[in-house]
């Protein structure tokens, strides 16, 4: 948003003509308003989007997938009897919040040679999928 950038940017404020503590007051809340960070991650719905890694994965057995019951946090390529490719198993990637987001953005490209092909593009996306993820912990 234009507003945004322009008044958000503290340099904005230099080439303001007058910037008093009303013009100060006035713009904070208007940027509270109209410039609030993208929303906290929502693990309901993530655990719809969920549904579209259900072709492979579910949360307590596996399957085309490793089942992901306690996935984050865990050593990728640790789940026994699941065949992982040789490549995530060689990994030793811990499945950190950050690294899930990494895999989900592409898999192949943060473990070349993995099996997983399947890709989420909207960050929210992937922010909500992996919410719902670490509540399935236990
Ligand atoms: C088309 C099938 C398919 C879909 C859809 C899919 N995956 Fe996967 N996933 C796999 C396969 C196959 C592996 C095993 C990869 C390997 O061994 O290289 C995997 C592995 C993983 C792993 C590593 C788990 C471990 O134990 O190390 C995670 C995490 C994961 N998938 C998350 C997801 C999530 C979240 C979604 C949905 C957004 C999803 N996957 C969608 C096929 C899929």
């Amino acid at each position: 948003m234009v507003f945004c950038r322009r008044y958000a940017n503290p340099i904005g404020w230099r080439v303001l003509p007058s910037v008093t503590p009303m013009t100060i007051a006035v713009t904070s809340i208007a940027s509270a308003l109209f410039c609030a960070p993208a929303r906290a991650a929502d693990a309901v719905r993530g655990e719809t989007l969920y549904q579209g890694c259900e072709d492979c994965h579910s949360i307590d057995k596996n399957d085309v997938g490793p089942m992901h019951r306690g996935v984050v946090g865990r050593v990728a390529g640790t789940i026994a009897g699941y065949a992982y490719s040789p490549a995530l198993k060689a990994s030793k990637l811990v499945w950190t919040e950050s690294n899930l987001d990494k895999w989900l953005t592409n898999p192949q490209d943060l473990v070349p040679g993995t099996k997983m092909f399947f890709k989420i593009d909207n960050p929210q996306d992937r922010a909500d999928i992996i919410e719902f993820l670490k509540g399935r912990a236990k």
